[in-house]
C-alpha cells in the first residue's frame, strides 16, 4: 500500500480561513487578543514566537509580545502574567517554554488564568480535558485530532499507539484519542519490545524526538501514521520521527515533516484564542 499524505499545510490553511472569517464576523463585538511572553534569547523559541505573531495578524487576531531578559526574576514574570490576566483586551496568554532554570515552569503555568490558558497546559485545563469537559485543548494534540477528522479517519474502536509521554504531546494526545473512544496504548523510551505494540496499531502517533526512529518494521499494513517529530539530520535537512520513504509504502495515511503536524499547532492556538474571546463576550 502507498500512503495518502496528509498535508498539514492544506488542513491548516482551510482552518485558518474559517478562523479569519469568524474573526471578521465578531469584529464589532470583540477583537481576539493574544499575549505572548518570551524570556531569554533561545533562537528556536524566538522563531516559534515570530510564527505565532505572524499567523495571528494574518487572521486578524491582535497579538502582543513581551520580551524579557534571561535573568528576569520569577516575580517579575509572574507580575506580567497577572497584568495580562487582568487585561480585558487579552483573551489568551502564552508563556513560551522552556523557561530559564531559575524560574519554576509549574508556578508560571499555574499563574495563568485558566480562562485565558490557550496553550491548555494549566492543571485545571488538563483536568477538564481528562474528564471530557469543555476546555482549551493543548495545541499539538488538538491539531492532530483535527487532521484525523479532516480526513474522516475513524478513531472509535481503533487501537492507537502513542510513542512518547511528554506533558505537551504524548500524554494529552492519548487522552484526546481515548475521549474519541479509541483504545490507547502508551509506549516510551523504557518500553520493552516497542515493535510488538506498534505492529498492532491502527493509528501510530510518533512523538519520540528521535530522527527517523519508526521504520517499516514498526508499522502494520494500512496503519495511519502521524509524525510529531521535528529533527535535523546531519546534512542539515529537517526530518520527523518516522522513516518517511519506507513507512510510506506500508501506511494508509502518513504526515510529512515539515508540512504535517507543525502548521496545525499554531492554527489551534489561533482557534483557542478566538474561542476564548467569544466566551468573554457572552
Ligand atoms: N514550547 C514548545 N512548544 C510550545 C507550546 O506549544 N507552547 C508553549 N508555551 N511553549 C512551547
Amino acid at each position: 500500500m502507498t500512503a495518502s499524505i496528509i498535508s498539514g499545510k492544506e488542513v491548516a490553511a482551510s482552518l485558518r480561513n474559517e478562523i479569519k472569517l469568524e474573526v471578521q464576523e465578531w469584529k464589532d463585538n470583540v477583537t481576539p487578543g493574544l499575549a505572548v511572553i518570551l524570556v531569554g534569547d533561545n533562537p528556536a523559541s524566538r522563531s516559534y514566537v515570530k510564527g505565532k505573531e505572524k499567523a495571528s495578524s494574518e487572521v486578524g487576531i491582535y497579538s502582543e509580545l513581551t520580551e524579557m531578559p534571561e535573568d528576569i526574576s520569577e516575580k517579575n514574570l509572574l507580575d506580567k502574567v497577572e497584568e495580562y490576566n487582568e487585561n480585558p483586551a487579552i483573551h489568551g496568554i502564552l508563556v513560551q517554554l522552556p523557561l530559564p532554570d531559575h524560574i519554576s515552569e509549574k508556578k508560571v503555568i499555574e499563574s495563568i488564568s485558566p480562562e485565558k490558558d490557550v496553550d491548555g497546559f494549566h492543571p485545571i485545563s488538563i483536568g477538564r480535558m481528562m474528564t471530557g469537559k469543555d476546555t482549551f485543548l493543548p495545541c499539538t494534540p488538538f491539531g492532530i485530532l483535527k487532521m484525523l477528522k479532516y480526513k474522516d479517519i475513524e478513531i472509535e474502536g481503533k487501537h492507537a499507539v502513542v510513542i512518547g509521554r511528554s506533558n505537551i504531546v504524548g500524554k494529552p494526545v492519548g487522552q484526546l484519542l481515548l475521549n474519541e473512544n479509541a483504545t490507547v496504548t502508551y509506549c516510551h523510551s523504557r518500553t520493552a519490545d516497542l515493535p510488538y505494540y506498534t505492529a498492532q496499531a491502527d493509528i501510530v502517533i510518533a512523538a519520540t524526538g528521535i530522527a527517523e526512529f519508526i521504520t517499516k518494521e514498526h508499522v502494520k499494513d494500512g496503519a495511519v501514521v502521524i509524525d510529531v517529530g521535528m529533527n535535523r539530520k546531519e546534512d542539515g535537512k529537517l526530518c520527523g520521527d518516522v522513516a518517511f520513504e519506507e513507512v510510506k509504502e506500508k501506511a494508509s495515511y502518513l504526515t510529512p515533516v515539515p508540512g504535517g503536524v507543525g502548521p496545525m499547532t499554531i492554527t489551534m492556538l489561533l482557534y483557542n484564542t478566538l474561542q476564548s474571546a467569544k466566551k468573554f463576550v457572552n
